[in-house]
């Protein structure tokens, strides 16, 4: 299930965040951490199963849509639909604003539209 990120979960997150592109130094890490802890636009969630966090998905809130930035799942649970639940259940959670995607997040957001929507 997705829960929301606490300040108490913080390493939890940064490991999380550690696997995403662009966020492999600490300094940018922990600017990346600041600004969900910090603007009240920048939402990030946790995906927890059997008292376990094994990912992440972040979000920025605009006034229609919002804007995927980062997601990721620890490698040993990669592959088993955890991506995929976890962008069902952070449009779900956001409905009715429209779902965006940032660069970094295209490809993998784009096949999880393909396969919520098959032709
Ligand atoms: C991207 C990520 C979150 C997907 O999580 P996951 O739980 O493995 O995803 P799912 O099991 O729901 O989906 C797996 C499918 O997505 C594909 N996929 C994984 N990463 C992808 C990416 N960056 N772009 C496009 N497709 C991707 C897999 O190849 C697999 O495809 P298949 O079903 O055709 O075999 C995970 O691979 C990850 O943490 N990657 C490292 C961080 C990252 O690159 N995040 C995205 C940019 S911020």
């Amino acid at each position: 299930m997705l829960v929301k990120y606490k300040k108490s979960n913080n390493k939890v997150a940064m490991g999380l965040l550690s696997f995403t592109a662009m966020q492999h130094k600490v300094d940018t890490l922990q600017m990346t951490i600041q600004k969900y802890e910090e603007d009240p636009n920048w939402q990030l969630y946790l995906w927890k199963e059997n008292d376990d966090f094994i990912g992440l998905i972040g979000v920025e809130l605009n006034e229609y849509t919002f804007t995927v930035h980062h997601a990721s799942v620890i490698p040993s649970y990669r592959n088993e639909g955890i991506g995929h639940k976890m962008v069902d259940k952070i449009q779900q959670l956001h409905e009715p604003l429209a779902m965006c995607s940032s660069y970094q997040m295209k490809d993998f957001l784009g096949k999880c539209w393909r396969s919520f929507h098959p032709i």
